[in-house]
């Protein structure tokens, strides 16, 4: 994984002219493309003063998880502990809401803006213990990245 590469790309996306959804959706598409263990891509945000996260935009199998209770699942866990979450092996996770059999490890880290924990990006792979260090560093990356758009208009609808 060439990180430097990965993170300007990013950065490319989160400073073009296009709409907060099209460069969400782009960040989906690019991670999915660039990184052939990330099988679906997609961010997640509080549900206006729900206690709740309802998906934004993916990049992927279309999912039915499209609102997740806080708890509920990792990325429910995520929304609660305010922590990046790595499952290695989702078969040895019990609080976990399935998308699919194809689905052997996640990865979830949160999004914070003014230390509020407003959402998440979630990765699904296909391969068990994917994970490193470089996924940590790119997806805090990425979602620092993407704390720096204007997110009122998600958040809050
Ligand atoms: N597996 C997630 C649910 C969302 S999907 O991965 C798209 C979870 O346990 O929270």
């Amino acid at each position: 994984m060439n990180t430097v590469l990965i993170k300007g790309k990013i950065i490319n996306i989160i400073n073009n002219n296009n709409s907060l959804e099209t460069k969400l959706q782009e960040i989906c598409n690019f991670l999915k493309e660039e990184i052939n263990y990330y099988d679906w891509v997609g961010f997640y945000f509080k549900n206006g003063d729900k206690q709740e996260l309802k998906l934004a935009k993916f990049a992927g199998e279309a999912t039915e998880h499209t609102i997740i209770p806080f708890g509920k699942g990792i990325c429910g866990q995520v929304a609660v502990t305010n922590k990046n979450f790595i499952v290695q092996d989702v078969s040895e996770q019990n609080n976990y809401i399935s998308c699919g059999w194809k689905v052997k490890s996640e990865i979830v880290i949160p999004i914070f803006v003014h230390d509020k924990n407003i959402g998440q990006i979630d990765i699904d792979s296909h391969t068990v213990n994917p994970f490193s260090i470089k996924d940590t560093d790119l997806l805090d990356f990425v979602c620092r990245e993407v704390a720096k758009l204007d997110l009122t208009k998600i958040v809050l609808s």
